[in-house]
């Protein structure tokens, strides 16, 4: 692996899967769904600015807190696509994103503390399910977790998102 130097102002897209940690096919995919973008050199090889790599950072640890891509994308469509992004821009975005995290901080500390106790599941399985959930009566109100908010689900394998 060969670092990709501090000047380098354009990246090919195996630079900014080295450095970023992130795998091609996933760059890709951010591409075609609008999260990043790329010039075309006249060899028809992808080159992405160096601050792509802020922008692949971006998604990765608001993914990683479970904020669906289109969330992130319109996040990141404040910023602007014909310059480098300034602190101000992105100080702008955070703004506008605080909301969301809040969210996600709520979500994670009911997720911690709600975690013991029955989380409305259908399971049964819990010595508080007959009181929290009688015969899975949460059940008839959709799929999921019900008593935790699967909307703003954190952890998939947990929760069932709301369909
Ligand atoms: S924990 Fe699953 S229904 Fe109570």
């Amino acid at each position: 692996m060969t670092k990709v130097a501090w000047n380098t102002k354009e990246l090919t897209v195996g630079q900014l899967a080295e450095r970023s940690g992130v795998a091609v096919s996933a760059l890709h995919f951010y591409e075609a769904k609008g999260l990043i973008k790329s010039r075309r050199t006249a060899g028809n090889q992808r080159r992405y600015t160096r601050d792509s790599l802020r922008r692949v950072a971006f998604i990765r640890l608001s993914q990683r807190i479970g904020i669906p891509l289109k969330t992130i994308k319109d996040a990141l469509s404040q910023l602007p696509d014909e310059r480098t992004p300034t602190r101000e821009d992105w100080a702008r975005l955070s703004a506008a994103w605080r909301g969301e995290l809040d969210e996600r901080i709520e979500q994670l500390l009911r997720l911690r503390d709600d975690l013991t106790d029955c989380i409305g599941c259908g399971c049964l399985s819990l010595e508080s399910c007959p009181v929290a959930n009688p015969h899975d009566q949460l059940g008839e109100e959709g799929p999921g977790a019900r008593r935790l908010d699967t909307r703003l689900c954190v952890t998939q394998s947990v929760c069932v998102p709301a369909s």
